[in-house]
């Protein structure tokens, strides 16, 4: 879910209703808002999404007021209604609460509630809060306090933002978990779930570490711990603009991400290889002799993170000879994984605030072993939590869908892959100083996909009355097919699978039928020659039996042509890297074909770009 609190000169309204657009892909089952006015508080919700509230405020303007609060929800507890959605009241209406997050012990403090004779309106943990809230502050006829002595009582992962009428000019929030950020401006303040949401007024911000609350004044940010101590907080400038989450020009925040993946790739190596081809990852942390010790590597991470921990994994075994494994971060610490202090474990995540990844952090490291987080989010839960992080420069990724973040993680990844092998010292040496020069050249080998992408664009419109899409690849082909099946799956909604093309004949040929689209990621013929092979026998193979073949292959791989119905040329790349160019297609494809259907591409039905509840 999305949050924003402010307090200022200005019409609270717009600032939240701004705020809050730029949170959408955080969640857009429901958003409302409320505000302090006429010695009272305003409040609007909607079902669905941000334009529903829009609407309902154009139609039903609120009053007035400078202090504000809103919310766009990913539905937990209670389905995506006008009454579930945020924020919630007490009785009286004096108090507004909006939440993030899951609250484990609700239906006791419910029960208490309806005992002591308050009526609950709505299906939420979150209005337990605004109860709550209202008994404390009626007792001790201060916000922030109140808030404290709440939070003491409550279980689970939150982050919560309040208003109470009787408290003009300001906002208290508190966060366990799930991210809070206030923004510091001139006579005026924001708090948000993230900076693109206030970017546009400030610069300056304070990130809230776990169980804190914060309390917001026009002038001032007060900062305590539950117990009303003092915290400790850390203060930082935003070094990007609010232009940066804007669209700029393109249809979609997708297709601007997909185009903005030469120089995200190209970012992200920046400064980490110098000129005599050495890594210099500084911010790893772990010392060298510590990773000398890594007898083993366990990557964890969801969705399209997981996919690009897949690919590291040949990366990591290849370039360093040291076992890795790839666990999905939801199951890692449920099946009481093998780590010790000899085990690096990899976090990726793009937000760094993906609630089964930090679970799966905060195992590792109970357990002994150092975490290591991949990252596209300055200061965020995972990051700090770790014991290193290497940043990934993708610039805010906006579309729920992850493209130009995805590649970064590959850089990412073989960044950490090649500095292992750097410190460990491996036979592999030579292959080592090639990759790195390669890598050099590796956001011009993507700017050139996209260049070429037109027929690809055809061809996905082309199929978008298909019901179903086949992935096949080989070696780091299959985490890539595997990664445009997911496209396929999130944006265009449509049966879509990845499978290693060596497995085909064991199961997945029975559902190749006549004139099945089946795109098939091909490995370069140079090199691992004999995989290569093998992958062109198999498209013969779903060719023989009707599929119609879509082939992602080398340029100047002729061996491939007379089985390619459709066939995608992309760049020659060393095998380990070829995910970088191959997966780009994919994501041109899916997003296409999505267009095609009609549906919309930045906002996909049912998901959330971050998923702060397990
Ligand atoms: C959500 C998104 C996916 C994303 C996954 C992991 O499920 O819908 O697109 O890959 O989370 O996100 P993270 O921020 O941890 O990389």
């Amino acid at each position: 879910c999305g949050i924003v609190g402010y307090v200022g000169p200005q019409s609270a309204l717009d600032v939240v209703t701004a705020g809050l657009k730029r949170l959408e892909y955080r969640g857009y089952d429901s958003a409302g808002v409320a505000v302090q006015a006429d010695g009272g508080l305003a409040t609007a919700k909607r079902a669905g999404k941000l334009v529903n509230l829009e609407k309902e405020l154009s139609e039903r303007p609120l009053p007035t007021g400078t202090t504000g609060i809103g919310h766009t929800r990913w539905a937990t507890h209670g389905g995506p209604t006008d009454a579930n959605a945020h924020p919630h009241m007490d009785n009286a209406g004096r108090v507004a609460v909006v939440h993030n997050g899951i609250i484990e012990n609700f239906a006791a403090l419910r029960e208490e509630l309806t005992e002591r004779g308050h009526e609950l309106a709505s299906e939420t943990d979150t209005e337990v809060v605004a109860h709550l809230l209202a008994e404390e502050y009626s007792a001790c006829a201060d916000l922030a306090e109140a808030m404290r002595l709440v939070c003491r009582r409550l279980e689970g992962a939150f982050t919560l933002v309040a208003v109470h009428a009787d408290e003009p000019d300001v906002v208290v929030g508190a966060r366990r978990n799930s991210p809070l950020v206030a923004g510091v401006g001139q006579g005026e303040s924001f708090l948000a779930s993230d900076v693109a949401a206030f970017i546009a007024h400030t610069r300056e911000a304070i990130e809230l570490g776990q169980d804190q609350v914060v309390e917001l004044r026009r002038d001032a940010v007060t900062v305590t711990d539950f117990d009303g101590a003092p915290a400790d907080v850390r203060e930082y400038h935003v070094d990007w603009d609010a232009s940066a989450a804007e669209k700029g020009g393109y249809a979609s925040f997708m297709l601007k991400e997909i185009a903005e993946q030469p120089k995200a790739v190209a970012d992200t190596l920046l400064g980490r290889i110098d000129g005599s081809g050495s890594l210099m990852l500084d911010e790893v942390r772990i010392p060298a002799n510590v990773l000398r010790e890594v007898d083993k590597v366990v990557i964890v991470a969801c969705g399209t993170a997981f996919h690009a921990g897949l690919i590291a994994k040949y990366a990591i075994e290849h370039w360093t000879r040291v076992p890795c494994e790839v666990e999905l971060a939801s199951e890692f610490r449920y099946r009481d994984p093998i780590l010790d202090q000899q085990t690096l474990v990899v976090a990726i995540s793009q937000s760094g605030e993906t609630m089964d990844t930090l679970m799966a952090v905060r195992h590792a490291r109970e357990q002994g072993a150092k975490v290591l987080a991949i990252c596209n989010t300055n200061g965020s839960t995972i990051p700090r939590e770790s014991d290193a992080v290497l940043y990934t420069h993708a610039g805010p990724e906006v579309a729920v869908a992850s493209t130009k973040a995805f590649l970064t993680q590959l850089v990412a990844c073989y960044l950490v892959a090649l500095y292992l092998g750097q410190v460990r010292g491996t036979k592999y040496a030579d292959e080592i100083r090639a990759v790195v020069r390669d890598l050099a050249s590796v956001s011009g080998a993507v700017e050139r996909v996209l260049e070429t992408m037109e027929p690809v664009r055809q061809l996905a419109r082309s199929l978008a009355g298909k019901d179903t899409v086949l992935f096949l690849g080989r070696h780091v082909g299959h985490p890539v097919a595997l990664e445009g099946a997911l496209k396929l799956k999130e944006l265009a909604y449509m049966h879509a699978e990845g499978f290693a093309a060596g497995e085909l004949k064991h199961g997945p040929i029975a559902l190749i039928e006549d004139d099945l689209p089946v795109v098939v990621v091909v490995p370069s013929p140079r090199g691992r020659s004999v995989l290569h092979d093998k992958i062109v026998s198999n498209i013969q193979e779903i060719r023989a039996r009707g599929a119609r073949t879509i082939v992602v292959a080398e340029e100047g791989d002729d061996a491939v042509v007379p089985y390619a119905d459709h066939l995608i040329r992309v760049p020659v790349t060393p095998t380990l890297l070829q995910p970088l160019v191959a997966t780009v297609p994919l994501q041109v494809f899916a997003c296409e074909l999505a267009t095609a259907r009609g549906n919309e591409v930045d906002q996909p039905r049912n998901l959330a770009k971050s998923v702060t509840v397990e």
